[in-house]
């Protein structure tokens, strides 16, 4: 039924588009566009050459005559946080009209994971490993962006993250490299279209260029000490496809790389991003980040500040008044070529030209757009495979329609807390929480709420007697747990990863009544819960998912859906594992199962010596590319095409995947390799390929991959790929852990 439903609704959304096709806008070719900015710039003066490098927010309606006058004098390109389309276009008509050359602005805005239909956290939607997807709902929020007047998004953030602790893990796609730069891939294809100038398409932002994420300690900001072969191997390789993938902008770090802030590196900005991938749109600075090169010490003053950051290749400052007060005077004293303008301003006007501004920078609004209902069933959607189950004894899910349930904890109805950590143009006022998704599913009168505690950092637990009681007088209970949205995101870490407040006070309550418990955990991050939830009889991982995550978790609970999601990172059993990530290299003495909890008396032998903690296992609560299913599956027939192959080879794989339960479900079979002796050691495992398979009860289907001699290889310390002869292994498998293996050999 649910496919007819969507497919229905698509139709619907494919409608809406046409609606919004006022003119259907050619590409302009890259020649034209040359031509065009050098025509253009030949006009311009040094002033003006600047303003496109400035872009200014506005802070409210007192700001917009100040904006207007340095609009109509050509000394800014860029606004961000227009907020509504009335000032967008009262602006833009100024730039149109009034200034001299009547360059349009571009309108810049944070379109995170969604405009106002909002999606599941970034995190989340890795977790459901279907690219389309999310291509499609990034192309929905294009389209609700760009109705509203903007054109450039700052997204998709593909930072690799590796530490939980860090509240913008909630932004990223998670730890591994070959699904981040999958998973950003198809967001700039969601945003951008194959013509940026095609209605509802917007320019996209690879950011945080780059190594963000490996922010010491999981504090936001903080020092990241990155070796050049981890940064290429590891850090850089979705960039590089976005860079591949024609991304429009890029955005520069806050953070100090091995000493040089990213606003200011010019062996990231210039060696690799201009000279080795040959990228021809933009880099914005981060907010502040230019003028932050001295806070870093990096820079003395906002003058050296705006030379260091100009000369390395940021060519848009965000907010902050570097370029506007500087530049031109660094030109004249002829510390810095006005070529150098030339550059960056023929960067920005690049972008404006291939979105079409010129020829039509105001849309024409087009009503029904934002919330239509084709967008808010792909948001469920999305919602559905975006939410891991992790536990679930004896089958206790899907729960049947006709049972009482018992609904407790503050994020059971919390709308505002479940849409996320980045909601700039929704809200949590359109969105259905589990509660009210579960009162129109069964009927006001089987569901029974409680919230137990007013938030999820309450640590007042008078609400208790009133969740216990409740709980008894149900047949199961629907116990959710998590964070409010305000604990993850920028900003905000956590040294602690446990669950705020007296929400495990709360649980250890509820699941001493003895009722089955199943638990939902809303969340913008991987949590340690698994004490707080001994007893319970499951475990879903909902994430903070977004306008419908209420429907989505009623139809998983239900059995109107079916859970399909695998981590897309791993969830650590404490705090003081992290970093903990799959695609960890063996070390010299790996770490051996169960050698801890080392007895008293034990004598000092180095036998025992490998790299254990004393008190606690080395192994990750789940592992990354865990998630279960309602039914189950079994891989058998593992096949190479080959047990070795030359550089110039291809080896195919192939695995039987049979859906060994009684529902159709959809399972994300994946696949990993290891290098087993290089020049450089390599992790014991690495992701390169993934298939969403969908198998009735029953069936079987053959799976095939395919690897490439280029898919084995590996940077040291420059561009090239390393292709190295040598023995690898192949894993299959269901997650990162349990898996059939193989080995083959690549030869000269
Ligand atoms: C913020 C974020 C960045 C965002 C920008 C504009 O500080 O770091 O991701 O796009 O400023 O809001």
């Amino acid at each position: 039924m649910r496919k007819t439903a969507l497919k229905t609704l698509l139709l619907g959304f494919t409608l809406h588009l046409s609606i919004v096709h006022q003119s259907t806008a050619q590409p302009i070719n890259a020649q034209e566009i040359e031509q065009r900015i050098e025509t253009l710039m030949s006009q311009m003066t040094l002033e003006e050459k600047i303003g496109q490098l400035v872009q200014k927010t506005v802070y409210g309606p007192d700001r917009i005559e100040e904006l207007k006058d340095a609009i109509r004098k050509g000394h800014i390109g860029s606004i961000l946080n227009a907020g509504d389309l009335t000032t967008a276009n009262t602006l833009q008509k100024t730039a149109l009209e009034e200034s001299r050359l009547g360059i349009p602005l571009i309108f810049g805005r944070d379109v995170i994971h969604g405009y106002r239909t909002i999606f599941p956290i970034p995190l989340a939607q890795a977790c459901s490993f279907d690219p389309e997807l999310v291509s499609r709902a990034c192309s929905i929020a294009a389209l609700e962006a760009w109705s509203q007047g903007i054109h450039w998004t700052f997204a998709p953030m593909m930072d690799i993250s590796r530490d939980p602790r860090w509240g913008r893990i909630a932004e990223s796609f998670g730890e591994d490299p070959y699904l981040t730069e999958i998973m950003s891939v198809a967001m700039i294809k969601g945003f951008q279209g194959d013509n940026m100038a095609a209605p509802g398409k917007i320019a996209a932002c690879a950011k945080h260029y780059v190594g963000y994420g490996a922010a010491e300690g999981g504090k936001d900001y903080n020092t990241t000490l990155i070796p050049e072969s981890e940064l290429r191997n590891v850090y850089l390789r979705p960039f590089h496809a976005a860079s591949n993938a024609g991304v429009a902008t890029f955005m520069s770090a806050f953070s100090d790389l091995n000493g040089i802030p990213a606003s200011g590196n010019a062996f990231t900005l210039d060696q690799i991003l201009r000279k080795e991938w040959n990228f021809k749109g933009f880099v914005v600075s981060d907010w502040g980040s230019v003028a932050e090169l001295a806070v870093h010490g990096f820079a003395k003053d906002n003058r050296e500040a705006a030379l260091k950051a100009i000369t390395a290749g940021v060519d848009m400052e965000m907010v902050t008044p570097c370029y506007e007060e500087h530049l031109a005077d660094l030109v004249r004293q002829g510390i810095i070529p006005e070529e150098l303008i030339n550059e960056r301003c023929a960067n920005v006007l690049r972008i404006k030209f291939r979105l079409g501004l010129f020829e039509n920078a105001s849309p024409t609004p087009a009503d029904n757009v934002l919330l239509a209902p084709a967008h808010l069933e792909t948001a469920r959607q999305l919602a559905i495979e975006s939410m891991v189950l992790l536990q679930n004894d004896d089958w206790l899910l899907p729960l049947s329609k006709d049972k009482t349930v018992a609904v407790i904890g503050p994020l059971a109805d919390a709308p505002h807390e479940q849409v996320g950590c980045w909601v700039v143009d929704g809200s949590g006022n359109d969105a259905i929480s589990p509660r009210k998704a579960l009162e129109q599913m069964l009927g006001i009168e089987k569901v029974l709420f409680a919230p137990g505690l007013e938030k999820s950092r309450s640590t007042d637990t008078k609400g208790f007697k009133q969740a216990v009681a409740t709980a008894r007088k149900a047949d199961v209970v629907l116990l959710f747990l998590g964070e409010e949205n305000i604990l993850s995101g920028e900003a905000h870490c956590r040294a602690f990863l446990t669950l705020p407040g007296a929400q495990e006070e709360l649980a250890k309550a509820v699941i001493a009544t003895g009722k089955p418990v199943a638990v939902v955990i809303m969340v913008g991050r991987p949590l340690v819960f698994k004490e707080a939830c001994k007893g319970a009889r499951s475990i879903l991982y909902a994430w903070h998912p977004g306008t419908m995550g209420g429907p989505a978790v009623a139809d998983l609970l239900f059995g109107n859906a079916v859970p399909s999601a695998k981590l897309a990172s791993t969830l650590p059993r404490t705090v003081g594992q992290v970093p903990l990530y799959y695609n960890h290299r063996n070390t010299g003495r790996p770490p051996v199962a169960g050698n801890y909890n080392i007895p008293t008396g034990t004598p000092l032998d180095p036998v025992g010596f490998t790299a254990n903690y004393l008190d606690v296992s080395v192994a990750p609560e789940y592992p990354f590319g865990f998630g279960l299913s309602y039914t189950t599956f079994a891989y058998s027939n593992l096949q190479l095409s080959a047990n070795q192959i030359s550089e110039n080879e291809t080896l195919r794989i192939s695995v039987d995947v049979n859906n060994s339960g009684n529902l159709e479900a959809t399972e994300v079979v994946q696949l990993y390799i290891r290098d087993k002796v290089a020049s450089l050691t390599r992790p014991v495992k690495e992701l390169k390929d993934f298939r969403r398979v969908t198998l009735k009860a029953g069936n079987t289907q053959r799976v095939e991959f395919e690897l490439k001699p280029s898919d084995l290889g590996f940077y040291l310390n420059g561009p090239e790929l390393i292709i190295e002869p040598g023995d690898f292994e192949v894993f299959v498998g269901t997650n990162s852990e349990q898996t059939l293996n193989a080995t083959f050999a690549l030869t000269e």
